[in-house]
């Protein structure tokens, strides 16, 4: 696995590849690399000769600072965690001023998506994550990138500029990936104390509890209402607890095909997210 940090050396590569016939298979990451970004790197077997890991916590997407330097970083372990697999042929870890030089003066916004469920109270944060992937996606040439579920607003985002801006990549979606206790996989539950990590199981505990309400009929207004009451007295802070269309995102008050439970909880500083099916 070769890591590379320079723009024009990857361009250099991709190019060389790409007159091999090469085909390219990327997943784009801010690092703190954890069982769900290796299942995106499997998803990817088979669909592409090539695969590319980007590592960047990327500035822009952060509407608060003391998060952004308190992301957890740690270079070597992600390399060697990638090199594990055998199946990366590049890790491409560009820093700021590879990514953002003087100057640099473009927002990707895509209208809609970005003013809901986590956009609502995190302003300029998927602006900066369109910016970063169409970036990413232009400087590796991926054929097709693999983006998990768990955000499952940026996958929506990142599907609705890909067939805007007509990039020439499949996104490929990928199912999330939860620990035994069923808390879904994230570099932020790290951050959690012992007693935080605890209770953080509750969250995909009471979003199954409340689809299995809906599911037997009950109003969903007083599903997610009495939803939001469990969880605070678990000690959560809930920003957000809908049910919205998977397809569109807005919301629904019934149990349409492609209706999912959407959640944002903070335990402490620390703000988790999960989504489920509903139906
Ligand atoms: O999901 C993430 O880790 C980030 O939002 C991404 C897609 C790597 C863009 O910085």
């Amino acid at each position: 696995m070769r890591i590379i940090r320079s723009r024009t050396e990857l361009a250099t590569l991709v190019a060389q590849w790409r007159n091999a016939g090469e085909t390219i298979g990327f997943v784009p990451t801010m690092g703190s690399l954890h069982n769900g970004h290796l299942t995106l790197v499997n998803a990817l077997d088979g669909q592409a000769t090539r695969r590319i890991v980007s590592i960047f916590v990327n500035p822009i997407q952060f509407d608060n600072a003391a998060d952004f330097q308190l992301y957890p970083r740690g270079l070597e372990a992600d390399a060697a965690l990638l090199e594990g697999t055998g199946k990366v042929a590049v890790l491409y870890a560009p820093d700021g001023a590879e990514m953002y030089p003087e100057g640099f003066a473009t927002r990707i916004t895509v209208s809609g998506l970005d003013g809901m469920l986590c956009g609502a109270d995190r302003p300029g944060h998927f602006d900066g994550v369109a910016t970063v992937v169409t970036k990413l996606l232009l400087q590796t040439g991926a054929d097709i990138a693999a983006f998990g579920e768990k955000d499952y607003q940026q996958l929506c985002l990142i599907r609705r500029l890909v067939q805007d801006l007509n990039l020439p990549v499949r996104i490929k979606p990928v199912p999330t990936v939860r620990e035994a206790d069923g808390l879904a996989l994230s570099s932020r539950n790290r951050r959690l104390t012992p007693q935080q990590r605890e209770q953080a199981p509750y969250l995909p505990a009471a979003l199954r509890a409340c689809i299995a309400d809906i599911q037997a009929g009950k109003a969903v207004d007083a599903c997610l209402q009495s939803c939001r009451e469990n969880l605070k007295s678990h000690g959560f802070n809930v920003h957000y607890l809908d049910l919205r269309s998977g397809d569109t995102l807005l919301t629904t008050e019934t149990l349409t095909p492609d209706a999912r439970l959407f959640v944002a909880a903070s335990l402490g500083d620390i703000r988790l997210i999960d989504n489920m099916a509903a139906a």
